[in-house]
């Protein structure tokens, strides 16, 4: 990493490090919401803009420009490398990823092979292009959590509960931990590739990690989350944990060893600050839905999500889950400002 982007407020807060103001990204800050991704996108399915260089390039870039925002995310989706590895699986629109056959036994888990660079090489030559655009702005690069991979790979499409994928963990553990080894396997080697290819910091969303019990989660899941942030310690890159609804989860989170912890908007940052333990940053957490509200409302709120921040070691201002399509973009560009004008200091 350069010097201007080691120095950037968004890395320096990833290591605790003194910022002037609460570095600032959204959660799915490049995608429906803006009227020139959908022009961009037009025609195109969304598992094919994923793979091509140039297109991958100019969503990264539209928010940046946008929103003035501290740090672009890759445009990618956490199904990429399972499709680089030859799975069938597309994501429907509005709906979200979906695979012809579910993993339900040993014989599936030959379809899940490793990952090698040369699967996703559209993802390292847009992350070159992209370095090179982006000046000392930090690219995150990101992959799904294995638990929540399993999810879409076990139900075979979106859900709210994941039942089977909860029945298999409970009733097959050997299948269980095949399958999410494979998993944090591709994982490891997808992020690696991002790192090797320039991105300067990373992120998992283990978006579904939440509807397990802080048992089930230490038991069946910590141990492949730990073994992803020991291999990307060795990269020197600062690491991001998020899940949805991971009040109960978040020390164990923490325990899985990023340097960043992202918490959803239900636990107050000044609350999450007590359930992790000492070393960590915290990123989050404004409800997205706040942002449906008229302005005076997203700002107080706001303002209360920077004070709250201010008890962590270190704070990246985020919303609690991704930007939901409705946002209207100017409010995300006037939340930018508003972040960037609050000096960041002790607690008030
Ligand atoms: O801006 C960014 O954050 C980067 C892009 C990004 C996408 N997906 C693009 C996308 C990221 C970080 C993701 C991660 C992702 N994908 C997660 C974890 C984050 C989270 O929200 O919890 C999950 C669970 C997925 C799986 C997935 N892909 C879902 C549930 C959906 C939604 C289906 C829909 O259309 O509402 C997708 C599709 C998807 N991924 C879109 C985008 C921009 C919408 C596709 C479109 O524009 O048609």
């Amino acid at each position: 990493m350069d010097t201007q982007t080691a120095d950037s407020a968004f890395i320096r807060a990833c290591r605790r490090q003194p910022v002037s103001y609460a570095p600032v990204w959204y959660m799915r800050q490049a995608g429906r919401s803006l009227p020139e991704y959908r022009a961009t996108r037009a025609g195109t399915a969304m598992l094919d803009a994923c793979s091509n260089p140039d297109l991958i390039t100019e969503i990264t870039l539209q928010p940046v420009r946008r929103y003035g925002v501290d740090a672009a995310i890759l445009f990618s989706d956490i199904v990429v490398p399972l499709r680089a590895v030859g799975l069938d699986i597309d994501i429907r629109p509005g709906v979200g990823p979906v695979i012809d056959k579910p993993v339900s036994d040993d014989g599936d888990l030959a379809r899940l092979r490793d990952l090698e660079p040369g699967d996703v090489a559209f993802v390292s030559r847009a992350i070159e292009l992209l370095t090179a655009e982006l000046g000392g702005t930090p690219l995150i690069g990101f992959a799904g959590g294995p638990f929540t991979l399993a999810c879409y790979l076990v139900d075979g499409g979106p859900s709210k509960t994941f039942d089977r994928t909860r029945s298999l963990m409970y009733g097959n553990p050997e299948l269980w931990r095949a399958l999410l080894g494979r998993l944090a396997d591709i994982t490891i080697s997808f992020l690696t590739v991002q790192v090797e290819a320039g991105a300067s910091a990373v992120q998992l969303f283990d978006s579904w990690a939440g509807i397990v019990s802080p048992e089930d989660y230490r038991r069946s899941v910590l141990p492949y989350s730990r073994r992803i942030f020991a291999a990307l310690a060795a990269t020197g890159v600062p690491s991001i944990h998020f899940g949805v609804g991971t009040g109960e989860l978040l020390g164990l989170l923490g325990e899985a060893g990023a340097d960043v912890v992202g918490v959803d908007w239900r636990v107050p940052l000044d609350d999450a600050v007590h359930r992790v333990a000492p070393g960590k940053a915290l990123q989050g957490n404004l409800d997205p839905a706040v942002l449906l509200a008229p302005w005076p409302v997203i700002e107080e709120r706001a303002r209360a999500v920077l004070n709250k921040g201010r008890m962590a070691e270190s704070h990246i201002f985020n919303l609690g889950h991704g930007v939901l399509p409705d946002t209207d973009p100017d409010m995300l560009a006037r939340l930018t400002d508003l972040v960037h004008s609050v000096p960041a200091g002790p607690a008030r």
